[in-house]
């Protein structure tokens, strides 16, 4: 069952939604990372990930893969779904990595701010996967130019951006702005949370950006 919202005192969605700054999200996301897979993505029916991996597996994606934002690993959970591998996480709180680690699923855990110039070689992955990254108050579409760098020619994208966000955070004219520098762009809508999600997010859905690197 969801939590009652007026008891809760620790992080959830709407804190999530309403961070400002990179710092912002440490300091919250330090607090999540125990916490996270039972109090939110199981309460909350959160399928975004596996719907993330899905897609990328469905377009043909393969190792190795880098996911941004990974979190506690629930999309490279997916991912290994799919027999999809090797993967490495990146993400800015070391104490979600810290729970992503436990769980296996990664090759390598990268802890690294995706606003900033990210110390990864060019051409460096054959897929680039996020889920619930590309949301309220988290990362801006300035992310993708490093992205599109360290990823290899022929490299199958699958990020998922929060449908709300899409347009007024500039994600579409950034997708429009790379323009050559990718091919065969799709937008996948999918929900973010199934049934059992609290009310006043039920209906959120995402955009899984679907592209590859020319
Ligand atoms: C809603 S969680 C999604 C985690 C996982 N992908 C999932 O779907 O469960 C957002 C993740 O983005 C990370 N994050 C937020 N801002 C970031 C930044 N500037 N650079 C890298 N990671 C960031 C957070 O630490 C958090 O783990």
């Amino acid at each position: 069952m969801p939590e009652n919202k007026d008891s809760h005192e620790g992080p959830d969605l709407d804190a999530a939604y309403a961070l400002k700054t990179p710092e912002d999200s440490v300091r919250l996301y330090r607090d999540w990372a125990a916490s996270y897979d039972s109090d939110f993505a199981s309460s909350m029916d959160y399928r975004l990930p596996q719907a993330v991996a899905d897609a990328f597996a469905a377009a043909g994606g393969a190792g190795p893969v880098l996911d941004v934002g990974a979190g506690t690993g629930l999309l490279a959970e997916g991912l290994a779904r799919h027999g999809i591998g090797p993967v490495d996480a990146l993400d800015i709180s070391a104490e979600m990595l810290e729970t992503a680690r436990g769980k296996g699923f990664y090759r390598e855990l990268m802890q690294a701010d995706l606003t900033q110039g990210l110390s990864i070689a060019d051409d460096s992955y054959g897929g680039i996967t996020s889920s619930g990254t590309f949301t309220h108050g988290h990362v801006g579409p300035e992310a993708l130019d490093e992205l599109m760098r360290i990823a290899r020619p022929g490299a199958r994208f699958a990020l998922s951006i929060n449908a709300a966000v899409y347009r007024e955070a500039g994600f579409a004219a950034k997708l429009d702005s790379l323009g050559g520098a990718l091919r065969d762009l799709r937008l996948e809508e999918v929900p973010i949370y199934g049934a059992a999600a609290d009310p006043a997010h039920r209906g959120d859905t995402a955009l899984v950006a679907l592209f590859v690197k020319a």
